[in-house]
């Protein structure tokens, strides 16, 4: 034979065995088995042999290889065994070790506004109920007293709903108030809720003006309740959000679904600033949700609608309402 194969066989062994990575037996491996290896070289001249010593020749290399392969197979699997658990026993987990600090978000200033709104009527017993954010103009305007014609609809300017065949007319609504058509036709008095959400408007946007705003609507329903009540429940309402005493003040305005009707104004550091609309429910609301003929011992209530941003922007001083939409996380890290 012109090679030694049992010396290579055996030093391969000897290799194999002393392999100490799977990286090291894979170039082991290329090396005795692979087709440039000294054996697969012979493999390629035993067809020239004669035919007796091409028999006894293949049979030997087929042995070898065999063999080795077997061998290969054992140490890789050793190797392999090896390597995880050291992998394992190096990625521990060092619970000693300082943690990843997690970065903390915080609810948008709007989100807090509303969730104390909620906590403190509720705890003067009022009920919080939503609405739809799409209204018809029915619940928006009509049943609100608001005629056809009235300049308040002009006034607020509206985003409507494309008008589809048999459909009512929707639009975003402008105000809260729709609600209370909606719950009084549902309802029967006494009762008192209010009603936070969502508000939209066409308009120019300024520092003091956004599109879509957050307005929380107030009714409360029951005999003998007056202007003095809503001064008292707004007052501690104010107090409440702002954790001080707040001085308020009425001023005589109009609104349709009111008489009469008032502009709540908040002192804030000797200014009057306004936060709200609001005055005794109106007796053609009534009349429109079928509660009672003119009477004696008629139900009585007030409404208001009090503009949340603006409670947003005293409570932590920012001066342009369009801040609290404009999504911007230097802002927004603040709160
Ligand atoms: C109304 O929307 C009435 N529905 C309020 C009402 C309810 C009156 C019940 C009587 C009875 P007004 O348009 O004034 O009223 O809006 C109420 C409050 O929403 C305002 O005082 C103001 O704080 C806020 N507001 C109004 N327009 C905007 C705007 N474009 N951006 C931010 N806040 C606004």
């Amino acid at each position: 034979m012109p090679i030694d194969l049992k010396k290579i066989e055996t030093e391969a062994l000897e290799n194999i065995e002393a392999a100490e990575s799977s990286d090291n037996l894979e170039s082991l491996r290329v090396k005795y088995l692979g087709r440039k290896s000294e054996i697969s070289g012979y493999l390629r001249t035993v067809k020239d042999l004669d035919a007796d010593d091409r028999a006894e020749a293949g049979e030997e290399v087929n042995r070898i290889k065999k063999n080795l392969k077997k061998a290969f197979e054992g140490k890789s699997k050793e190797l392999r065994e090896k390597e995880v658990s050291e992998k394992m026993t190096k990625e521990r987990i060092d619970i000693s070790a300082p943690g990843k600090k997690i970065k903390e978000g915080s609810l948008h200033p709007i989100t807090q506004a509303l969730r104390d709104v909620r906590r403190i009527f509720n705890s003067m017993g009022f009920y919080i109920v939503e609405g739809p954010e799409a209204e018809t103009d029915f619940y928006n305007f009509d049943a609100l007293n608001i005629p056809k014609e009235h300049p308040s609809r002009d006034l607020m300017d509206t985003f409507w709903i494309k008008k589809e065949e048999g459909m009512d007319n929707y639009l975003l609504r402008t105000h809260t108030s729709p609600m209370q058509i909606r719950f009084m036709e549902k309802h029967n008095p006494p009762f008192r809720i209010v009603v936070p959400g969502r508000v939209f408007r066409h308009e120019a946007t300024d520092a003091t003006h956004e599109i879509q705003f957050y307005q929380v609507e107030g009714l409360m329903v029951d005999k003998n309740v007056s202007l003095a009540h809503l001064k008292g429940v707004l007052t501690h309402f104010l107090s409440e959000f702002f954790k001080k005493d707040v001085e308020i003040k009425f001023h005589q305005s109009h609104f349709p679904f009111t008489e009469p009707s008032v502009e709540v104004f908040m002192k804030l550091k000797g200014k009057w600033i306004e936060i709200a609309g609001a005055g005794m429910v109106h007796p053609n609301v009534f009349k429109a949700v079928k509660y009672n003929p003119p009477g004696p011992d008629d139900w009585q209530g007030f409404a208001f609608g009090i503009g949340v941003d603006r409670l947003v922007m005293i409570r932590h001083n920012i001066d342009d309402v369009r801040l609290l939409y404009g999504g911007d996380l230097r802002f927004l890290e603040q709160f």
